[in-house]
């Protein structure tokens, strides 16, 4: 593929999260897009495949555009003249990439779990923490509720239902994630920002218990 496609897919994906402020910005899907091309070189896979899959992960996301079939990734794929074969190939990696707590799926790709190694490594770490609480403030839910308990085991409609905590969603979500990579290289590069988060959590406690 052409670079200008993937120049045209990133101004594509920027006018369609233009008004969000839930943590989809471009600048996710510019990070997932670094992230799998960085996980790519290392594991293989078809890189064309990755980039544009990686860049179009989240433009028909489900609670933005509800189950639209992935119109917006499909228009976008015919107006570039992309073979049919890999659209259907990058619209499947749509469709396995996100989490949906115990009914997830591993990719049947080695692309497709290089996208979604990817998605899952800017929902950790640093990045991950800031994400957390962006999307609750945009939701108006609280940072954390001591006496709410972290939901464990969610199905696909629960996790999509639930109105929890920021924190709980470290312990519904985010602390499970190291352990669902599906490459080697994103396994090694989950550990730091896994026990970021733990160091967070500590800290975060400590200083609610007013111990710190
Ligand atoms: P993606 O589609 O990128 O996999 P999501 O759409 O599930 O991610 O969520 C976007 C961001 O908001 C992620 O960083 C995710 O962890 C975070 N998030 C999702 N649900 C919640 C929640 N209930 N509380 C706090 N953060 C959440
Ligand atoms: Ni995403």
């Amino acid at each position: 593929m052409d670079e200008e496609v993937f120049e045209r897919a990133k101004a594509y994906a920027a006018s369609v999260f233009e008004k969000d402020s839930s943590g989809h910005d471009i600048y996710h899907t510019l990070r997932v897009h670094d992230l799998a091309v960085t996980i790519c070189r290392k594991e293989g896979g078809d890189m064309d495949i990755v980039r544009l899959a990686a860049l179009l992960h989240d433009v028909d996301d489900r609670k933005l555009f509800g189950d639209n079939g992935f119109q917006n990734a499909r228009a976008f794929m015919d107006s570039e003249h992309i073979d049919l074969d890999d659209q259907l190939l990058i619209c499947d990696i749509i469709s396995e990439v996100s989490f949906k707590g115990k009914d997830s799926v591993v990719p049947a790709s080695l692309e497709g779990k290089i996208v979604q190694d990817a998605d899952r490594m800017d929902a950790i770490g640093a990045i991950g923490i800031a994400r957390a609480f962006a999307y609750g403030g945009s939701k108006g839910r609280a940072m954390h509720v001591p006496d709410e308990a972290p939901k464990e085991g969610m199905s696909e409609k629960e996790y999509f239902e639930n109105k929890g905590t920021s924190i709980n969603h470290f312990y519904e979500k985010l602390l499970l994630l190291k352990d669902m990579m599906n490459t080697d290289t994103a396994r090694e590069m989950a550990e730091a920002r896994h026990e970021y988060m733990e160091g967070f959590l500590d800290e975060f406690m400590s200083e609610w218990k007013g111990e710190r």
